[in-house]
């Protein structure tokens, strides 16, 4: 369908939908469209197209595509401020971090100064620290990558580098978060940027919240805060960074809410990102070190040898594997077994630890991430079984390097790569939170 539209106003298109210029000056986030090439619009996504002069667009709508015409530019002109601000500043390199509540504008934000800041010829590095959101690395870790050419979508890019978190929310692993962004930034100045853009994500409500984006702050030290407010969400949160450089900047009123779901399948997309090509690759464990928080310890064996035989004779059997974890032993038993709750009580009782047992078969699609023995970020995958008798790994993964090290996540995809429960018990406390993101 062709479409043109006046010099001034701005298309709103709402994915899955594409999009090319056929005559025309457009900017999409500050990029300057070139005639006939095709811009994507995702599924859950909505780009603003500001015509700067009277334009003709050739559009290829989806089923559930949106297209509107609005007067003015969609963008707030507190944004432009911000970039103004960021362009005049003396300091090199310049550190920006963006915050606001989800569907607040974080990534359109940092998408629009990234491409201002490359039209005027500067050196911008873009730090990703959104686990549920991900725009540039896999969902569930924090990501950078250097900015070349302006673009419409940050999704387009790939990773530099990332450091896998194995959560879709912040607050089950602060630390890791912390430290994930922490060591990206270092990394992104040894390469001598002018401009570090810090995406974060939208937990700002509360005193957790608050508590982290200021330890975020402190880690990170930015030389601005650029706040995103609706109304008056983040007024504790700028309380508690008091003694930050702070700028408020508006949240655009054309922007597009998303429900969980949408939000699920967007992260989805994430995932299919970095896992085109997979294929299933064996690898024995003894060549692999396994990180794995708490989950089932399979980077673990049972420590106490004379107390796992005691375990065995109380179960009445030898289990798969057998691991002791911080608050839990972790027993994983064949498919069709299964274990009396007398002799578990007992093995409790000589432990003083809850016993988990897990059906061989339920590791089967934990979200992995895999790293060489340096700990370079290769990627991610899906594990797809432990043969504990062949003592081999089978990963689903598009990862062709060497793998030393794999970090197993607290998220399970099934085969067509949408999220799926782990495993009841860890779902309880999973659900109320992860619903935000
Ligand atoms: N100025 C604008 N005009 C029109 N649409 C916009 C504008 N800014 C953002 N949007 C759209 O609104 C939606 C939400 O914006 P965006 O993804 O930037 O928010 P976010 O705060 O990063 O959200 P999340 O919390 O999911 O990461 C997106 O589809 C985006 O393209
Ligand atoms: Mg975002």
């Amino acid at each position: 369908m062709n479409r043109t539209i006046e010099s001034g106003k701005t298309l709103l298109i709402d994915g899955p939908a594409s999009a090319s210029v056929v005559s025309g000056k457009v900017e999409v986030f500050g990029a300057r469209l070139r005639n006939m090439r095709k811009i994507v619009v995702r599924e859950g996504k909505r780009l603003p197209f500001a015509v700067k002069e009277k334009a003709t667009f050739d559009i290829s709508v989806g089923e559930s595509t949106n297209v509107e015409e609005v007067d003015g530019d969609t963008i707030p002109s507190s944004w432009f401020q911000a970039f103004e601000e960021l362009l005049n500043s003396q300091v090199k390199p310049f550190t920006a971090m963006v915050i606001g509540a989800v569907d607040s504008g974080k990534t359109s934000f940092c998408t629009f100064l990234i491409n201002k800041l490359l039209n005027e010829g500067q050196k911008v590095a873009i730090l990703d620290g959104d686990l549920g959101q991900s725009d540039i690395g896999p969902p569930c870790s924090v990501s950078y990558a250097f900015v070349t050419k302006p673009l419409t979508d940050l999704f387009g890019l790939r990773a530099k580098n990332a450091f896998f978190v194995g959560f879709t929310s912040p607050n089950r692993a602060i630390n890791k978060v912390l430290e994930g962004l922490a060591s990206s930034k270092q990394k992104i100045l040894s390469n001598n940027p002018d401009f570090v853009i810090v995406n974060t994500d939208g937990w700002v409500e509360g005193e957790d919240a608050v508590k982290y984006k200021l330890q975020l702050a402190e880690k990170l030290n930015p030389n601005i805060i650029l706040c995103i407010q609706q109304k008056d969400e983040l007024a504790s949160l700028l309380e508690a960074l008091q003694k930050f450089r702070k700028m408020s900047v508006d949240s655009p009123s054309a922007i597009r809410q998303r429900s969980t779901e949408k939000r699920r399948s967007l992260r989805e997309l994430g995932y299919i990102k970095y896992l085109r090509n997979a294929k299933v690759k064996t690898i024995p464990l003894s060549w692999l070190k396994i990180e794995e928080d708490e989950l089932i310890g399979l980077g673990r064996n049972y420590g106490n040898m004379a107390q796992a035989g005691k375990i065995y004779s109380l179960l009445g059997m030898k289990p798969l594997h057998l691991a002791e974890l911080c608050d839990k032993i972790c027993i994983v038993i064949g498919k069709r077994r299964w274990i009396d709750s007398e002799n578990i009580k007992k093995v409790e009782e000589i432990t003083k630890k809850k016993v988990v047992v897990v059906h061989k078969g339920e590791e089967k699609g934990l979200l992995i991430a895999l790293y060489d023995d340096e700990r370079n970020f290769l990627g991610i995958g899906s594990l797809r079984e432990i043969d504990y008798r062949r003592n081999v790994m089978k990963i689903y993964t598009p990862v062709s390097e060497k793998i030393s090290i794999v970090t197993v996540g607290r998220v399970k995809l099934d085969e067509n790569l949408k999220e799926t429960p782990i495993f009841t018990e860890e779902n309880q406390s999973d659900l109320t939170f992860e619903n935000l993101f």
